[in-house]
């Protein structure tokens, strides 16, 4: 159906569904797809089916196998009226990523009637949400940031000896880009290296939990019973190690996060366990597959492109339109949930209240009413107004440092990297939240 040449949404209307009034019209195999792992993995698949919903059902309900209904928000316009409404579109009312009926029923009943394991500020709406993002909001400013830029170089310079040791030949996502914003990112939270091999498969079990090459595991979720279970542990894991760190910084307090956290008052009071173990978790998970997935894609992207890494080589000022078109082109985030507080009318579709919503943000960064031939890698794109680090209230707290230390990276690398091609074939992580490229081997000369 992706070529619109079987199904079709008014095949599809009409479908059972478990909502009281639902207007089912988004072909069940096209549901089935925005949903899979699969999908994200193959690349080819998920960009089909999001540009047939963009052309054809930009804004109309899903219902795939197992799950609840909801809106598939895949316009670049859409996605940023909703993310601008965060009173009536809230975060911690639904499950933030995409859950099964009885993945969310499950965590229901495990937490006593959150849909959520954590409360970070992913999870929270406000009042909440104001008061514990300002708590760090300086921090991640670029005017703080740019203090740790010597540092971030130093580590930079560190991982492209590395590769340069390498002799030529390495799977750039393993050996560079998982490891690069790991090392970056428990340096800024204060996590000492000898830690970060066990942060890392934390990391990866938490986000790549239905692929058995990273998960708890090490074999395919069959069922949500064990898939919980498996989360339930690498957050207990998370929560034990992130434990001990506050209480050693309530006692000794440093220069790092981990200090600002531990050490943090919401109205005059220390943050709650939860939240404290969940701001932890945010900022060493959030800031690191991310960029790890980003920076894989953008040098699978330089590959392929000959062209654009030639301009690169020899114009390093294009360093930041590199990293900024990177980062649209992999949208490592593949989407959030929001859900409504109200009823509403949203581009001529009527939102009830609790309607639950995806914001597909690989389909907004291929928006072609916003991108001028959007399947194409272009470090000179300009404008480049992307949706990868989200919008409004909630936009990527971790942005500024995102983009720094990918600039500082490219900026070591490229003097250095004479030549590049693939040495093989690359591949992603199956999931259908935070996912890139797994293996990206390439084969180079450097000096
Ligand atoms: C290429 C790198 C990154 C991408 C693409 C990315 C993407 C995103 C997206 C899509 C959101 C949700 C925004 C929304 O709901 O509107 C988000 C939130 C967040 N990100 Fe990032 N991120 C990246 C790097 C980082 C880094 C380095 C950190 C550092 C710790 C970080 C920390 C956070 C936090 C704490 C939130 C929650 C903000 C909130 O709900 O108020 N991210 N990010």
């Amino acid at each position: 159906m992706l070529d619109g040449s079987t199904d079709g949404p008014a095949a599809a209307a009409g479908q059972n569904n478990t909502r009281e009034t639902p207007t089912m019209t988004i072909p069940k195999d096209v549901a089935n797809t925005i949903v899979d792992p699969k999908a994200y993995a193959d690349g080819a698949r998920i960009d089909a089916a999001f540009q047939w919903l963009r052309r054809e059902a930009p804004l109309e309900q899903a219902q795939p196998e197992g799950c609840d209904a909801f809106w598939a928000v895949t316009r670049h316009a859409d996605i940023q009226t909703v993310e601008r409404q965060n009173e009536l579109f809230h975060n911690g009312d639904r499950p933030t990523v995409m859950t099964t009926i009885e993945g969310e029923r499950k965590v229901r009943e495990m937490t006593g009637g959150s849909p959520h394991l954590v409360r970070s500020l992913v999870q929270m709406d406000n009042p909440d949400h104001f008061a514990y993002r300002r708590l760090t909001q300086g921090w991640f400013l670029p005017q703080n940031l740019r203090g740790l830029e010597g540092r971030i170089r130093e580590i930079a310079r560190g991982f492209v000896d590395r590769m340069a040791a390498k002799g030529g030949r390495c799977d750039f996502a393993r050996d560079i880009a998982f490891l690069y914003p790991l090392h970056v990112i428990m340096e800024v939270l204060g996590v000492p290296e000898i830690d970060e091999p066990r942060m890392l498969k934390l990391t990866q079990e938490l986000f790549g939990s239905a692929d058995p090459d990273v998960n708890r595991s090490g074999a395919a979720v069959t069922d949500v019973d064990q898939g919980l279970a498996e989360l339930q542990k690498t957050i207990g894991d998370f929560m034990a190690y992130f434990n001990a760190m506050t209480e050693d910084r309530r006692k000794n307090p440093r220069q790092d996060l981990a200090s600002v956290i531990a050490n943090g008052e919401i109205n005059g009071q220390p943050l709650g366990h939860l939240e404290a173990m969940s701001y932890y978790i945010i900022a060493a998970t959030a800031g690191h597959d991310t960029t790890s997935n980003t920076t894989a894609g953008a040098m699978w992207a330089l590959a392929q492109h000959p062209d654009q890494f030639a301009k690169l080589k020899a114009d390093l000022s294009l360093i930041p339109g590199h990293v900024e078109e990177s980062i649209r082109w992999v949208t490592p985030v593949k989407h959030f949930m929001r859900s409504a507080t109200a009823d509403t009318e949203l581009s001529g579709r009527q939102i009830a209240k609790g309607d639950w919503m995806m914001l597909c943000y690989p389909s907004g960064n291929r928006d072609e009413a916003v991108f001028d031939e959007p399947f194409r890698y272009d470090i000179e794109r300009s404008p480049n107004k992307h949706v990868a680090f989200g919008y409004g209230a909630h936009v990527c707290l971790g942005q500024h440092l995102g983009r720094m230390e990918m600039r500082v990276l490219w900026e070591e690398l490229l003097p250095r990297l004479e030549s590049l091609e693939l040495d093989g074939a690359p591949a992603n992580t199956e999931a259908n939240f935070v996912c890139g490229p797994k293996t990206v081997p390439i084969r180079y000369k450097m000096s």
